[in-house]
């Protein structure tokens, strides 16, 4: 069985999902549920013998420890963290809890659990670190984009937060041989985004009739990947990646800002016209930018493509459509998650 980290969150809840529906290996599932953690994302799961689900901080070494020994997974996949910018500007704290602190007291718990497994399982094991383009910092215009050789380089709490528990993963294996790999992904988008990122919120803002927010120019450009590509990377890095080894991940499609906020608006207006018969761009609102704002990520995927096979499977074009479907389609998950209940999910679901 594999414990997945995170698992209630955007890119979490979408690894299981696609886990579940490919794999006969169990999955425990740990997430702290914090704003953004939603079990609503998990509920197809429900009645599935092979899910089980826990609440609980990556940071608390006792619970994590108990886990690893009772379940002896194969793996740890590791999506827990505070992963909105906006918020580590405002208020950086929970971030350097959680990626940094938390990713410390996991890593000690896998490290005593591993270092006590049998020859066999413990050759097998491994810790998988999902992180991000981020750390790598701003590229300007023209410039190669990042590959795994890239200096780090993180601008905001985030980013250094999570490039902090990088460099602690990497440490754990030069030093314990733990059997860590890194991912470093660009910007994903896809269904149970929550709607304080870019794309959901454009979504979501539209239909509401509210202004599209787009910081500064709108000209920074982001390297886009349909969530299910990450999911399909990180598979195939568990599977086949080179122990201690880092993979950028990425969809060599690099978009400005404002793009995208177009790209939305015409396709929520072939979709879901407006009554008013006007078009969603007439919504958009250029506001104040964001401090240190990152003009430019992109990737370079090649490592990934040329050791280990995997490309991503959508193209923009293919994955932003089949996105702003996915809201229309569950506008009760929007709701739910704009009018708070989405908190109340547990104990609707499961009682007590
Ligand atoms: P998210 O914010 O949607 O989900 C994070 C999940 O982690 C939530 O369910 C939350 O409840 C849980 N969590 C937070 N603190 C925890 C703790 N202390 N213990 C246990 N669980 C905790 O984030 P996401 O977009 O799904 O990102 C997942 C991972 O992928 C993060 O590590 C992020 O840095 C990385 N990443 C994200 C992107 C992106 O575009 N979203 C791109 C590259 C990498
Ligand atoms: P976001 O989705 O927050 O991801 P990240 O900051 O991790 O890249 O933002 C994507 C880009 O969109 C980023 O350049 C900031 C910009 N942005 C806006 O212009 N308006 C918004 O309301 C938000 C949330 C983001």
């Amino acid at each position: 069985m594999i414990l997945v980290t995170g698992s209630a969150g955007f890119i979490g809840s979408n690894f299981v999902l696609d886990w579940c529906a490919l794999h006969d290996e169990p999955v425990l599932s740990l997430d702290k549920l914090t704003y953004a953690g939603n079990l609503e994302n998990l509920a197809s799961l429900s009645d599935n013998p092979r899910h089980s689900f826990v609440q609980g901080d990556i940071g608390d070494a006792e619970l994590v420890a108990r886990l690893l020994a009772e379940h002896r997974p194969r793996a740890v996949i590791n999506f827990a963290a505070e992963s909105h910018v906006d918020r580590s500007i405002h208020g950086p704290e929970d971030f350097i809890q959680t990626n940094i602190v938390g990713t410390f007291h996991l890593l000690e718990a896998v490290r005593a659990y591993w270092g006590a497994l049998p020859d066999a399982e413990k050759s097998a094991f491994r810790f998988l670190h999902v992180s991000t383009d981020e750390v790598y910092g701003s590229l300007v215009k023209d410039e190669p984009a990042f590959t795994e050789l890239h200096r780090y380089e993180p601008n905001s709490p985030y980013s250094a937060s999570k490039a902090a528990s990088d460099h602690l993963v990497r440490a754990y294996h030069h030093t314990y041989g733990l059997p860590v790999l890194t991912t470093n992904c660009s910007n994903n988008y896809g269904p149970y985004h929550f709607p304080e990122k870019l794309i959901p919120l454009l979504i979501v803002n539209a239909l509401a009739g509210k202004a599209l927010p787009v910081y500064g120019d709108g000209q920074q450009i982001r390297d886009w990947l349909y969530v299910k590509d990450h999911c399909s990377a990180i598979r195939c890095v568990l599977e086949k990646g080179r122990l201690g080894e880092v993979y950028n991940v990425g969809g060599w499609n690099e978009k400005a800002n404002l793009d995208i906020v177009h790209t939305v608006c015409d396709l929520l207006d072939e979709l879901r016209p407006s009554s008013a018969g006007k078009s969603y761009a007439e919504q958009i609102t250029f506001v104040t930018d964001r401090p240190g704002h990152d003009r430019r990520y992109a990737i370079d995927a090649r490592k990934i493509e040329r050791e280990l096979g995997w490309k991503p499977a959508e193209t923009f074009e293919t994955g932003i459509r089949k996105t702003v479907q996915w809201y229309l389609d569950n506008q009760g998950w929007v709701n739910n998650v704009l009018s708070g209940n989405y908190r109340q999910w547990v104990e609707k679901q499961y009682g007590e």
